[in-house]
């Protein structure tokens, strides 16, 4: 019998790529989504990519009453990817307890779930956003969390603290915190992608959204950093290496390699890039010329981070491997196949 993974916030941007690069190498999947910042048809895009069909649960994992009895249905899990959270940084800083509410309840319904119905092996979605900016780059996993910029910065932070306190004291639940860098572009078929609702936070979004015409021109947050173009530097990942890292740390669990609980792994490419990078690069790669301008730097952004990527090249054996060019051109091809162009 297959495995059955459960892939909580699975219609979502992340979980949805990941769900198919499970399901390709043959776990069953079973996605729980409320659907607060996803579309049920996502699961058609997962179902055309992948020749199969995912179970789908739509219900609030604040919900413990519905939680258990989910668990009481599917006895046999054996691994759970705890994507579910809500992300907006500019939103959580208006509204700090929609965050933390959320983020942290369906955390502690979900670990609590875990040890009752002995459930082995977990993996968290947390995010580079703990390190702050870093003393030193590329920043490894031992540098420590800087004071949270945003109340979903510090929901990452406290769910991390949340997980190891739970490990601790149940050895037989082993868990894998994943701090991913910046997830950009979309499966190669076009079929997921990015959904963001109204107007995007985030850098490729909103640059294929200007490319396509619904939005006017690109605001790049800053030239007067410490770099070289002054432009911010971040490390972009193409969102299916990023997917393939957590299929590789649930075999990983399975297979009982684990060196502790919890593991934690930076998931980046190594390279820094800086917006003005990024937008040369698209214009480069898909002809189209992108209309910008120079504003004051945003509130919060740190000026440069990238990733140290040695622990998880080495102990998980993955490795980002698709190039900048083609995943700026997948964001693209997504962008186009939503809006018709
Ligand atoms: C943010 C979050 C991060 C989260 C990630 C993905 C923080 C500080 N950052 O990362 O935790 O995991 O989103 O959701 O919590 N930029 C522009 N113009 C734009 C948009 C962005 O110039 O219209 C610049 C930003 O200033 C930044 C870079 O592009 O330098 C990347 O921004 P963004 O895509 O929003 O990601 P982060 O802020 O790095």
């Amino acid at each position: 019998m297959n495995k059955l993974i459960l892939v909580t916030g699975g219609t979502g941007y992340i979980g949805s790529h990941t769900v198919v690069e499970l399901m390709n190498v043959g776990f069953d999947v079973v996605i729980i989504d409320n659907l607060s910042n996803s579309e049920k048809s996502v699961l058609d895009g997962i179902a055309e990519i992948t020749g199969r069909r995912a179970y789908f649960e739509q219900f609030d994992l604040c919900d413990k009453e519905k939680l258990d009895n989910f668990f009481k249905v599917y006895k046999k899990l054996d691994a759970v990817i705890h994507f579910a959270a809500y992300k907006s940084v500019g939103e959580s800083v208006e509204k700090p307890l929609k965050y933390y509410q959320n983020n942290l309840t369906s955390l502690m319904n979900l670990l609590e779930c875990m040890v009752n119905f002995n459930i082995p092996h977990f993996v968290f979605s947390s995010s580079a956003t703990v390190y702050g900016q870093p003393d030193q780059l590329p920043v490894t996993e031992k540098a420590s969390f800087k004071p949270a910029d945003s109340p979903y910065g510090n929901t990452k932070q406290i769910a991390e603290e949340i997980i190891y306190d739970t490990v601790s004291v149940n050895p037989n639940l082993q868990a894998i915190s994943l701090r991913y860098f910046n997830p950009i572009g979309a499966h190669s078929s076009a079929l997921i992608g990015e959904l963001p609702t109204g107007v995007p936070d985030n850098l490729v979004p909103f640059i294929t959204q200007t490319a396509a015409g619904v939005r006017t021109e690109l605001k790049v947050f800053g030239d007067d950093y410490n770099t070289p173009d002054g432009s911010a530097i971040r490390d972009y990942i193409n969102v299916v290496d990023l997917a393939k890292a957590h299929v590789v740390s649930i075999k990983r669990m399975i297979e009982n390699k684990t060196k502790s609980n919890p593991e934690v792994f930076n998931l980046g490419t190594g390279k820094g890039t800086s917006v003005l990078e990024i937008v040369k690069a698209f214009e480069n790669v898909t002809g189209e010329k992108l209309k910008y301008k120079i504003v004051d730097r945003r509130e919060g952004d740190v000026e440069s981070v990238y990733a140290d990527t040695k622990l998880a090249n080495e102990e998980l054996g993955w490795k980002a491997e698709i190039s900048s060019e083609d995943t700026l051109l997948s964001a693209w091809n997504w962008e186009k196949n939503i809006r018709d162009i």
